[in-house]
């Protein structure tokens, strides 16, 4: 309520409900594009150059709330973590230099371009695989969930290649994912904050045992590399390196997992970019841009101010938690005229800030466009006549930060 008795948008919003956010985050950006959100105690940021600015000025705002559960855990279930032996906070995102320079420093020499570009060829083979499951499951005639048989598990068995960790193991880690995601940046009750804590305990010690395995037997993978720089004399500690796998073996498949359940939505809603780049693949990498921008899979990212600082004409205490909405940055029509129609031949899409910007900038970028356009290239050219099943809408989960579909179902014509 404003002062003159009227409505203002932010009115009864809920940040963890992302079904339809789009319209309200824009009134925010014109009406309201800083205000303290009372239930959640953050600062809710919607602006590009507002969030820009913020992600920029690493000296104010840090980093170390990034990770912390919204909703705080109860005494259960933290009692579970603690008789557990459940130590992880964070591996990059919520570390603060000079550590954060000094860890991201080693991560960053084990995760270049060249180590993706070498698996390439099996993200080839990957998303064919899954492909071809997604064809075998179409031949019911029913409409098929392609979240569950190509999103949820084609990035993981990416990742996992990167790892060195057999593909038997894809369920159970996609199951600590998703419940590293509930527990950070969800709504769980208290029954589900215990189940979440016995699946943290279980990540925990699963980093650890795969650590001590590749301490025996080292291989040609991402933790063996940490390990090798680490006996070379990086300056890496056992419980950093532990600390940066388990930042890895969530952030490196979750984000890409609901990337392509989100742009799959936005493409079969956008038919004519869906026959570009049908016609002309040579589209498919700005296309994967302007997706990023338009339906990405995180759309809300935290700081926590270490000192007062106005921005936006507002001020910021010292000590304000801040959400900033990158989901509504990548639509301000400030920085992306008609943000809120996707245009696969956007020629600033790049600049979206879905994997953030700055200091902490995403370590896998590289990776997850490869991916994404991969599955893009071979969806579009195996399943021409793809489109959503009819009548169908994705539900999302209660999240602050993360996009993520309960389910695609899609339905394509058998004779093609
Ligand atoms: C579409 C997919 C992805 C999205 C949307 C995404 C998004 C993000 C965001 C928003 C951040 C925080 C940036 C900031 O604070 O400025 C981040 C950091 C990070 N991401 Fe990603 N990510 C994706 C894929 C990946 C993949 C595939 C990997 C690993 C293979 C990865 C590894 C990391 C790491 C290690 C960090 C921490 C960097 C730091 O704090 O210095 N991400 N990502």
């Amino acid at each position: 309520m404003n002062a003159m008795g009227g409505s203002l948008p932010s009115d009864g919003y809920d940040p963890f409900d992302l079904n339809t956010p789009h319209s309200r985050w824009k009134a925010f950006r014109e009406d309201e594009p800083i205000f303290f959100h009372e239930p959640t105690g953050y600062w809710i940021v919607s602006r590009y150059d507002d969030i820009k600015a913020i992600f920029d000025d690493w000296q104010t705002f840090s980093s170390e709330n990034a990770q912390k559960p919204v909703r705080p855990m109860g005494p259960a279930a933290r009692k579970v973590l603690t008789d557990g032996g459940f130590t992880a906070y964070s591996g990059l995102t919520a570390r603060v230099p000079p550590d954060h320079t000094r860890i991201r420093k080693v991560a960053q020499s084990c995760f270049g371009p060249r180590r993706f570009k070498s698996i390439e060829p099996q993200i080839e083979t990957i998303v064919a695989r899954h492909l071809d499951m997604l064809e075998a499951a179409g031949r019911s005639g029913q409409p098929v969930n392609f979240w569950e048989i190509v999103a949820y598990p084609v990035p993981a068995h990416v990742l996992f290649t990167l790892m060195g960790i057999p593909d038997a193991d894809v369920p159970r880690i996609k199951q600590y994912g998703a419940s590293r995601g509930k527990m950070t940046w969800g709504d769980p009750s208290d029954e589900d904050q215990i189940a979440i804590a016995h699946d943290m305990v279980a990540y925990w010690k699963y980093i650890h045992d795969l650590l001590d395995l590749r301490r025996a037997n080292p291989g040609d993978d991402f933790p063996s590399d940490l390990l090798r720089l680490q006996a070379e004399g990086a300056e890496i500690t056992d419980e950093e390196i532990a600390g940066v796998l388990y930042s890895t073996l969530f952030a490196g498949h979750e984000t890409t997992s609901t990337f392509m359940g989100n742009y799959v939505v936005a493409m079969m809603d956008n038919r004519n970019a869906w026959d570009e780049i049908r016609a002309n693949p040579a589209l498919i990498a700005n296309a994967v841009e302007e997706m990023l921008r338009y339906m990405p899979s995180v759309v809300g990212w935290r700081r926590k101010a270490r000192h007062a600082k106005t921005v936006g004409g507002v001020d910021l205490p010292a000590g304000a938690e801040i959400l900033m909405i990158t989901g509504s940055a990548n639509r301000d029509e400030s920085h992306f005229p008609d943000g809120e129609t996707l245009n696969i031949h956007r020629d600033n899409a790049r600049s979206h800030l879905s994997f953030g910007y700055g200091i902490h900038y995403c370590l896998g970028f590289q990776l997850a466009k490869m991916e994404a356009q991969a599955l893009l290239r071979q969806l579009s050219q195996r399943f021409p006549t793809l489109r959503l099943a009819p009548g169908f809408r994705p539900d999302y989960h209660r999240n602050i930060g993360f996009r993520v579909p309960k389910s695609v179902l899609v339905e394509w014509d058998n004779a093609q």
